[in-house]
């Protein structure tokens, strides 16, 4: 199935969509620097927020490239042409959040196309499925991605599209993007991939053989807990133009102000992903050697059945660490007794979070679901965060005592 080993998402050739000099910048680089060079107009080093809702036309028809806000806004452009070139794409578009991305994306199918979905994913994209779309003619079949007989098995002459998330959400699976991704274009399916988990720092699935990425920019891009956002890359130029067609049409887009937080937010994407990978790693080693904890889960440990296939398509394996404990009393008193890690929903940020994702974040699946596809009572997810990660360990050993 694998058509051999991809370029790096290091070592390749970035096709963004400024200067030439760009093409040569690694990723701290491009996300300092693209999409915001210094003001033309004052010198000022930091993207101004354009507030302004119209664009004032010097004929009919006649303007700079900005005529109104929901259709296009300068801050908004700056920021969309940052994260295309963090996820090394041709076009990035930028929603007001990540399932208004998700919904705006899925809006280019029609009545009787078929979706298949991997059966672990984040809570909301799979009530956005299960509770709206379906409502609309859309049909949709979960498979665990990682068979790809599966998959193979679940595609149907009406498949239009195969939804991975990698690693997911909360039981961090991997999947082998591009081994999916050339059963799907086998049969004319296109990929797409929520790469929210992972980053473009981590993994860039364009590079793997996907069409399409989505992003909650609420999660890592962001990385404060203080903005709400979605995104849309895709290195497709046909692609590009029906989303620009249904972002202006449907209206999910983020205000500006929320494009400057992101885009603050972005600058230091790289360090605060390093440091998060390395203190989920020595985490989930610790984890793993207490013994209240029945199991972990984190594509970093040598027992996770697909570490060599993150290892291949991960620059390193990520914030977001899931264990199991006892049982559901169990998990609540875990949670409870936690003093560094808060207890919340969401992710990605530079402070710790934990949380019980079939109370929470996956309470929108319903019970049989969920625990067919492994997300049980007694399972805690973290996200872990830059702190120190001796008092991150020490919470945890505390909490478990
Ligand atoms: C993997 C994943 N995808 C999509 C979303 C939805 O994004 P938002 O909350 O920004 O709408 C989330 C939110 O938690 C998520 O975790």
């Amino acid at each position: 199935m694998n058509k051999g080993p991809r370029p790096h998402p290091a070592a390749s050739p970035p096709t963004s969509p400024a200067s030439g000099e760009v093409k040569s910048w690694g990723f701290s680089t491009r996300a300092l620097h693209v999409g915001q060079g210094p003001d033309p107009a004052t010198g000022a080093v930091v993207q101004p927020i354009h507030m302004a809702t119209t664009f004032a036309q010097q004929g009919v028809g006649k303007h700079k490239g900005f005529e109104y806000s929901r259709t296009g806004n300068p801050t908004r452009n700056a920021l969309e042409e940052c994260l295309a070139a963090l996820e090394d794409a041709r076009h990035c578009l930028a929603f007001a959040s990540g399932l208004g991305a998700e919904t705006t994306l899925l809006l280019m199918l029609s009545p009787g196309d078929h979706v298949v979905y991997m059966e672990d994913v984040y809570g909301g994209t799979f009530r956005l499925f299960d509770k709206v779309l379906k409502r609309y003619g859309l049909t949709f079949s979960a498979v665990d991605a990682s068979d790809l007989d599966a998959v193979e098995k679940s595609v149907t002459p009406q498949t239009k599209m195969v939804w991975l998330e990698s690693p997911t959400n909360p039981l961090l699976r991997v999947v082998d993007i591009d081994a999916v991704s050339e059963v799907a274009h086998s049969h004319g399916a296109l990929v797409c991939v929520d790469n929210t988990f992972a980053t473009p720092y981590l993994q860039q699935p364009l590079h793997l053989g996907a069409d399409l990425v989505v992003h909650s920019s609420t999660k890592y891009i962001g990385g404060h807990s203080d903005v709400v956002g979605g995104s849309i890359m895709t290195n497709s130029d046909e692609l590009e133009k029906q989303l620009r067609f249904h972002q202006n049409a449907v209206g999910a887009v983020p205000s500006p102000f929320d494009c400057w937080l992101l885009l603050r937010g972005v600058k230091t994407l790289a360090l605060r992903v390093e440091r998060q990978s390395e203190n989920a790693m020595e985490l989930a080693s610790a984890l793993q050697r207490n013994k209240a904890v029945k199991r972990v889960f984190y594509p970093g440990l040598d027992s996770h059945p697909n570490r060599a296939v993150a290892a291949r398509q991960m620059r390193m394996f990520g914030g977001m660490v899931s264990f199991e404990v006892a049982d559901e009393p169990a998990a609540f008193r875990t949670l409870e007794r936690l003093k560094i890690f808060a207890l919340a929903e969401s992710l990605g940020a530079v402070e710790s979070l934990a949380e019980h994702p079939a109370r929470m974040t996956h309470a929108s699946i319903p019970a049989a679901e969920r625990e067919r596809a492994g997300v049980g009572n007694g399972l805690i997810r973290l996200s872990v965060g830059v702190e120190d990660v001796a008092d991150l360990i020490a919470d945890l050993e505390y909490a478990l005592t």
